[in-house]
């Protein structure tokens, strides 16, 4: 399973990429205006940072205009992933883009329906948002399940599941446990989930008896 930081926060992703776990990056217009930075200097910065895909998002609405946006992005790094909307021109740039050989992260799904759509356009990834749904009253999770079904039912869809919109350690174990190919996670949550308090108190513990036996390894 990848492991990608969803942020635009360079010291984060500099201090997990350390851990040599993480796989790549996604960052959204709402992660990049909230840093203040240049976008493309911003992604440039990110791209050195990481080996793997770095999904940088266009803004135009239309598909000619967010290809055109796709280039400048592409232009970057060898490693930048074009972000689009799930929608119609979303879907057509998705299809010249893949037709190129370009990775392309399709964004803002809610349905099993668009996650199928996004892989017959040939999409790389597709992003279904599960904290989002939670937070109308839906389950994210259950999208995750569906969406895996489906993809392994048709050997020819070949997108990768990109969870995204994780919120908690709960959301990174269902999406382990169901099989999605890729979590997404703010570095506050991939954080977290290394924490269980029998793991501090059972060192705890041990230190304070190897304290005791007054011996030192080194
Ligand atoms: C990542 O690609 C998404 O843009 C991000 O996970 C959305 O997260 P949010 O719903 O917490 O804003």
């Amino acid at each position: 399973m990848k492991f990608f930081v969803d942020s635009a926060d360079t010291d984060a992703i500099a201090d997990l990429a350390a851990t040599g776990m993480v796989d790549g990056v996604t960052t959204n217009p709402s992660l990049v205006a909230k840093s203040g930075r240049d976008f493309k200097e911003l992604v440039a910065e990110i791209c050195a940072l990481v080996p793997g895909p770095v999904s940088a998002e266009v803004t135009a609405l239309d598909a000619d205009t967010m290809l055109k946006e796709a280039d400048e992005l592409l232009a970057i790094a060898d490693n930048v992933c074009i972000k689009v909307p799930l929608t119609w021109d979303g879907l057509k740039a998705t299809r010249q883009l893949a037709d190129r050989g370009k990775m392309v992260n399709v964004t803002l799904c809610f349905s099993a329906n668009q996650a199928l759509l996004a892989a017959k356009a040939g999409a790389a990834f597709i992003s279904p948002f599960v904290g989002r749904l939670d937070d109308i009253g839906a389950d994210g999770m259950r999208l995750i399940g569906e969406i895996r079904q489906i993809y392994d039912n048709y050997s020819e869809l070949e997108s990768q599941i990109l969870v995204a919109s994780v919120r908690s350690p709960e959301h990174m174990r269902a999406s382990a446990l169901i099989g999605a190919d890729v979590a997404t996670l703010p570095p506050e949550v991939l954080k977290s989930l290394i924490a269980h308090p029998l793991t501090d108190k059972g060192l705890e513990a041990f230190l304070a008896d190897w304290q005791k036996s007054g011996q030192s390894i080194a």
